[in-house]
């Protein structure tokens, strides 16, 4: 897989932070800042060869959108997904939350386009909508699926807070399989990784694992608090939440450890090539 630039994905941060300024200061579900980030990467995408799908779901009496993009060229019809949640809570932009997953997949699926290889596998990224509420766009997308499309899905991966400023290394423990794609990348340069233990049903994986279908992920941390251990293995501070701005007013593009950001950005994309047979 490439090394994709840490600041591509800071370029969209940026876009999508000018995106909440713009709207309210939020990109939360039903509101004109979700629907500007939206369009910002359905544009993207289009440019660069996708198919893309708006699946539109009620919720709350207001419409939202989960936003799809598959690759066209695939060998078999066998399909890989990523995805990552677009909304953000009221509060404030959701850049770490979850700007940071958003941007990784958008980066990922434009190098994709510009690798110019078919994979074995089609691959379907995914926006999801309404995350905050409930997981109700993910959960809206796997409710719709057929048992033909469902069972045509080999696995799922999630990034939902890759870039927390006082950054852990979390890997789902999910499916085993997917579970070693990601930590051999980590281990491949020493870097030390744990079990997502926090993540556990919290997030957009969550449908797709209970409908049966093999998922993982990637994730930084959010509100809880760092470990004296933790801080000895990766650095930061002990006794100081993975993500002090979790939900908050302050979860601004100065929120985002960009080390982590390139780093989980570019074991997304491993694990990309990697499952979809690029
Ligand atoms: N989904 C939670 C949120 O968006 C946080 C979280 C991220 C939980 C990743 C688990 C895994 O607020
Ligand atoms: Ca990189
Ligand atoms: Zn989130
Ligand atoms: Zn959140
Ligand atoms: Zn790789």
């Amino acid at each position: 897989a490439p090394d994709i630039p840490v600041a591509e994905v800071r370029a969209h941060l940026d876009e999508l932070a000018a995106i909440a300024a713009a709207n309210g200061g939020n990109r939360a579900h039903g509101r004109p800042g979700y629907t500007a980030s939206l369009a910002y990467v359905e544009e993207q995408l289009a440019a660069a060869g996708y198919v893309t799908e708006r699946q539109p779901f009620d919720y709350g009496g207001t419409i939202g959108y989960n936003l799809l993009a598959e690759w066209p060229d695939a060998r078999t019809d066998e399909v890989l997904m990523a995805g990552a949640h677009l909304d953000s809570v009221g509060a404030g932009a959701g850049i770490n939350d979850n700007g940071s997953g958003s941007a990784a997949l958008l980066a990922t699926a434009l190098a994709v386009a510009e690798s110019g290889t078919a994979p074995e596998r089609t691959l379907r990224f995914a926006w999801w909508g309404a995350e905050e509420l409930g997981l109700i766009g993910s959960r809206a997308y796997v409710d719709d699926l057929n048992d033909l499309e469902l069972t045509a899905i080999a696995g799922y991966l999630n990034v939902d807070m890759i870039g927390s400023p006082n950054a852990g290394y979390f890997v789902y423990d999910d499916d085993p399989a997917i579970e070693t794609v990601f930590t051999d990348w980590f281990d491949a340069r020493g870097i030390p990784t744990a079990p997502a233990t926090e993540a556990d049903g919290r997030s957009d994986h969550a449908p797709f694992a209970a409908a049966g279908v093999p998922v993982g992920g990637l994730f930084t941390g959010a509100g809880s608090v760092k470990t004296a251990a933790q801080a000895a293995v990766w650095g930061g501070t002990a006794g100081r939440a993975f993500d002090p701005c979790y939900h908050r007013a302050c979860d601004s593009t100065t929120n985002i450890n960009a080390t982590a950001l390139d780093r989980n950005t570019d074991a997304l994309a491993h694990g990309v090539w990697e499952l979809a047979g690029l």
